[in-house]
């Protein structure tokens, strides 16, 4: 999705807006631009160029082409309007004075834009962004005032989620800066100041960073941000550290990032759980919802998109299993509209990487509405999600740059366990043994995912036999079918293979109509409890000519290399935790199949990292 970066100091801003803006290619866009003003020749220059950044920066020779210490920066993915120079931010108003960035949708920018043609203003683009930068212009003039209150008057108008980096000819030595339901980080440097949708695109120039809050408007000098409420009240902003090194966010030698994250999964699993088990027992940090709360829940509703909804189908079933009360799982995009069951008595748990992700979010608030308490699991400290929440429990994986998400998926896991084994622990739904066990099994995961991950060569070779292939099928039952849909997502999303997962059972159902000589069906038979089942459906697809490539424990290798044409295993654990090792070699066998094709792995087309539009 877009990205925003802004820059006000003493250097040239025109090499830092791009480096920032490389920083945000990882989260999916069409186009890119900036805007800088020049104190030397007293205007703004926009350059603006459909395409890869690379466009943008061999125009601008790396930012040395264009003079002036203030400017913004922008990456788009279209919303309004296709991808092209005229579309691309930043949008200025018809004068040219005034330049504005914007990631979200103005939602009633067709009757702006109307009102504006009707008092003569001409438009360039298809953009709802432009009508930000023209009403403002037009405040500016026909009240005659400074471009601060015509922004605030231009908020009354405008409807929508958004966040905005402004700067204008006329009051050139300032940043204005407006987030509403998009996300929008201030940074405050030495002599300097910084805005960016994304910590990422800022840590390298600064740590210190303050998280804009909806409503707020915030004016940044090199000197300073003053932030102000949506009644353009000074409000004083909390500074945060951001405690994560630099190169978190950089490839270290690694080809890819997703390649990078998959293999920094044991080490993100250790953060995730070691300090969250104590003495035997499950520990969770700041904790502040209270035991006789959590006793009065009757019902669990899990909300997420993608492959955190994945986590939460998982989560259905371990956490059903082990509580014994009604889970319930939903697209967050559904969730919002369906007229959802929810109240104080329903615990309702958010789970997203970035934290950001506009249904998730709404979702969220829905469910609060409704009365419900939020527990939130979240990567991204500080996000939007996590702060709306009653609880959030953080994963803790680092920066996840890659558009297909590993490490994240792994601890957001990890972590939605870690919360069904307290509770289980509180409600005394669980054997105390088995409790033991399961917490002692959760301490190995990340030395047998190790095992995997040095272990890699059958999953590679198994990707050179299937890379050409046109369509797969992901068939599994109970957790197996909810670790298959987050293999053949990844499969689908980073190889372009089209890819279905399927409840195995489903199978005779309609999907075995597909199956014919060479079709590639991936079996997983990790629960033990159900291999037999496995091996039933596995005969089925073979006898229909398809060639299946199976997951399974090692305990259960040799038995199925009697049946599957390939055999992919994963060391044993407890059946609550295979999901967390068998979703390595599927991240793996998506990896390397997408290598073979040629693929753009880290910025699959039309994906975006974190999806803050409906
Ligand atoms: C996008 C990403 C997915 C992610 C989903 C939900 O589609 O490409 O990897 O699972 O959004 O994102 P969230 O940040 O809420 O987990």
């Amino acid at each position: 999705m877009c990205g925003i970066v802004g820059y006000v100091g003493n250097e040239q801003a025109g090499p830092i807006l791009l480096d920032g803006l490389s920083r945000l290619e990882y989260r999916g866009y069409d186009s890119a631009g900036v805007a800088v003003y020049s104190q030397r020749d007293q205007r703004l220059s926009v350059h603006k160029a459909k395409g890869r950044l690379q466009v943008l920066s061999d125009m601008l020779q790396g930012g040395a082409a264009v003079d002036g210490t203030i400017g913004v920066g922008h990456t788009r993915w279209a919303t309004h309007g296709a991808p092209s120079d005229i579309n691309s931010h930043p949008q200025v108003s018809r004068s040219g004075r005034i330049a504005v960035v914007h990631n979200g949708i103005i939602e009633n920018y067709a009757e702006l834009k109307a009102f504006l043609q009707d008092q003569g203003v001409p438009f360039t683009s298809e953009t709802d962004t432009e009508v930000v930068a023209q009403l403002i212009e037009y405040f500016c003039e026909t009240d005659k005032v400074g471009i601060l209150e015509a922004v605030g008057r231009s908020l009354r108008r405008i409807q929508g989620a958004y966040a905005l980096g402004i700067i204008c000819a006329d009051e050139p030595d300032q940043i204005i800066a407006v987030r509403k339901d998009s996300p929008l980080i201030l940074g405050y440097g030495n002599g300097c100041n910084f805005l960016a949708s994304d910590v990422t695109a800022i840590i390298r120039h600064t740590r210190e960073v303050g998280y804009m809050d909806d409503g707020e408007v915030a004016v940044l000098t090199k000197d300073g941000i003053q932030c102000y409420n949506h009644l353009m009240q000074p409000v004083e902003k909390e500074i945060s550290h951001v405690d994560w090194e630099v190169d978190a966010a950089e490839k270290g030698g690694y080809e890819h990032f997703m390649f990078k994250e998959i293999m920094e999964q044991p080490e993100a699993m250790r953060r995730a759980i070691f300090p969250r088990i104590r003495d035997g027992e499950v520990f969770l940090e700041d904790f502040a919802l209270t035991e006789d709360y959590l006793r009065s829940v009757h019902k669990l509703y899990i909300v997420a998109c993608g492959s955190s909804y994945h986590v939460g189908m998982i989560g259905k079933y371990n956490l059903e299993r082990i509580l014994r009360i009604p889970v319930e799982v939903s697209l967050a995009s559904e969730f919002r509209y369906m007229d959802p069951i929810v109240d104080d008595k329903t615990l309702v748990i958010v789970i997203s990487q970035s934290g950001e992700t506009l249904d998730t979010m709404a979702a969220l608030r829905e469910a609060k509405r409704l009365g419900a308490t939020i527990l939130s699991i979240v990567n991204v400290v500080g996000s939007s999600i996590a702060r709306e929440s009653d609880q959030v429990l953080y994963t803790w994986a680092g920066p996840e740059i890659a558009v297909a998400t590993t490490k994240a998926y792994s601890t957001q896991l990890a972590v939605l366990n870690l919360l069904g084994l307290y509770l289980a622990r509180l409600l005394g739904t669980m054997p105390e043994e088995e409790y033991h066990s399961v917490l002692e099994e959760m301490l190995l995961l990340p030395a047998k995912m190790e095992e995997i991950l040095s272990d890699k060569d059958d999953i590679q070779y198994y990707a050179s036999q299937y890379f050409n292939h046109n369509s797969v099928f992901f068939i599994g039952r109970n957790v197996d079918y909810a670790l298959g849909l987050e293999g053949s997502l990844k499969l689908k999303e980073i190889s372009y293979i089209h890819s279905e997962a399927y409840a195995s059972g489903e199978l005779k159902h309609g999907t075995i109509s597909l199956i014919e000589e060479g079709t590639l069906v991936v079996a997983l038979g990790t629960y033990a409890k159900l291999f037999e089942k496995a091996m039933s459906n596995i005969v089925e697809v073979k006898a229909r000519g398809g060639d299946v490539l199976a997951l399974t424990t090692r305990t259960h290798g040799e038995e199925m290399r009697k049946t599957a044409n390939g055999v992919i295993t994963i060391p044993e654990t407890h059946p609550l935790l295979l999901p967390s090792l068998g979703v390595v070699p599927l991240q793996l066998f998506a990896y390397y199949v997408a290598l073979m094709r040629g693929c753009d792995i880290d910025k699959p087309r039309n994906l975006a990292k974190s999806v803050t539009v409906e």
